[in-house]
């Protein structure tokens, strides 16, 4: 069964074609960060704008890497929500429209539970990963910092989530603070791989004995931090921020081998734009053989916004539905 995915939730407008819910056979997705760039986050009018614009060139490019023209899609699958209203809407308006006039179903999905389904595409000859189920499911993007208990895919069940700033929201501010533009993820990622000793230490509030998180008190501590030394020539921007980066990754990661020792679960899969940072896979990667889990990340492509997480999962979701 071949269902084709569109995902305009945010800045980006994606359109793919996957094969039995795991092969992608093409994703092709754009995006409008550079119209964002210069107001440090997405403007959701601009987004939206840009998606009507965008929308039937991705799809239209999309059949066309997958070698599959319209009547050879058996389904269409679109992200329903969470997302901005707008480019919501330019979706689901599109991929409605498209199932009307192929008579084909159309299938509206969850955004965050597509990222954690990420996990199990492939492609080319790619073998896909063995990843057992029940698993717990760490999604870290701009929007979201959420914990879930997956028991299949019908069910996910949120056990903990984030009571303020969403991880990736965080890293966005923080980069403001230090100057660093926009998006904050890729940079600071890339400026903490410079940073060896470092006497600069942050903290994210722990929250004992909850599964919830909390990123807002961090993003005030390096601007406490920065504001109290403004003789600081030059102020050690990449100190500050592999310190920030540090606490973000020990809190995400500590937190989600706990849950995974509570519910007995043995797979951990993390999703969402912060799961392509280079620290939280190696001290989830370090952490996870030391615990004896499985702990699995999307390729990189696919832990940002695209259509085949959500032609993915649409899949089963048509599949429990016959
Ligand atoms: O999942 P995503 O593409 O969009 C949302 O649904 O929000 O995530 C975007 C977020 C941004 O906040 C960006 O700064 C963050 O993911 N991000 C990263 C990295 N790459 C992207 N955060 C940390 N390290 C990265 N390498
Ligand atoms: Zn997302």
């Amino acid at each position: 069964m071949r269902i084709l995915g569109i995902e305009t939730s945010c800045d980006e407008t994606s359109a793919s074609v996957v094969e039995n819910g795991r092969k992608v056979l093409s994703n092709v997705v754009a995006t409008s960060l550079k119209d964002h760039q210069r107001f440090g986050g997405v403007i959701p009018e601009i987004a939206s704008r840009r998606q009507l614009e965008y929308i039937n060139i991705v799809t239209t490019q999309a059949l066309k890497d997958a070698g599959v023209c319209l009547k050879g899609i058996d389904a269409v699958a679109v992200t329903r929500h969470p997302g901005l209203i707008g480019s919501l809407l330019v979706g689901i308006s599109f991929a409605s429209s498209l199932s009307y006039a192929l008579k084909k179903p159309l299938i509206k999905v969850n955004h965050i539970e597509a990222h954690l389904y990420a996990n199990y595409l492939y492609s080319g000859d790619e073998a896909p990963a063995d990843l057992p189920l029940p698993a717990v499911g760490l999604v870290v993007s701009g929007g979201h910092s959420s914990l879930f208990y997956i028991s299949d895919f019908q069910h996910f069940r949120l056990i903990g989530e984030t009571r303020d700033d969403a991880a990736g929201e965080a890293y966005d501010k923080v980069a403001r603070i230090l100057g660093l533009g926009y998006p904050g993820g890729p940079v600071i990622d890339k400026l903490a791989r410079t940073v060896g000793e470092n006497d600069i230490k942050f903290r994210c509030a722990p929250l004992e004995g909850s599964s919830d998180f909390s990123f807002s008190g961090i993003k005030t501590a390096v601007l406490y931090h920065q504001q109290r030394h403004p003789k600081a020539k030059p102020y050690p921007v990449e100190k500050v921020a592999a310190a920030f980066q540090d606490s973000v990754v020990e809190v995400l990661t500590e937190k989600s081998v706990e849950v995974c020792k509570k519910k007995k679960v043995k797979t951990l899969l993390i999703g969402g734009g912060v799961a392509a940072n280079s620290a939280l896979r190696e001290r989830l990667n370090r952490r996870a053989a030391e615990s004896g889990l499985i702990v699995h990340f999307p390729p990189l492509p696919l832990c940002m916004d695209n259509a085949a997480m959500v032609a993915g999962l649409g899949f089963h979701r048509i599949s429990a539905s016959h």
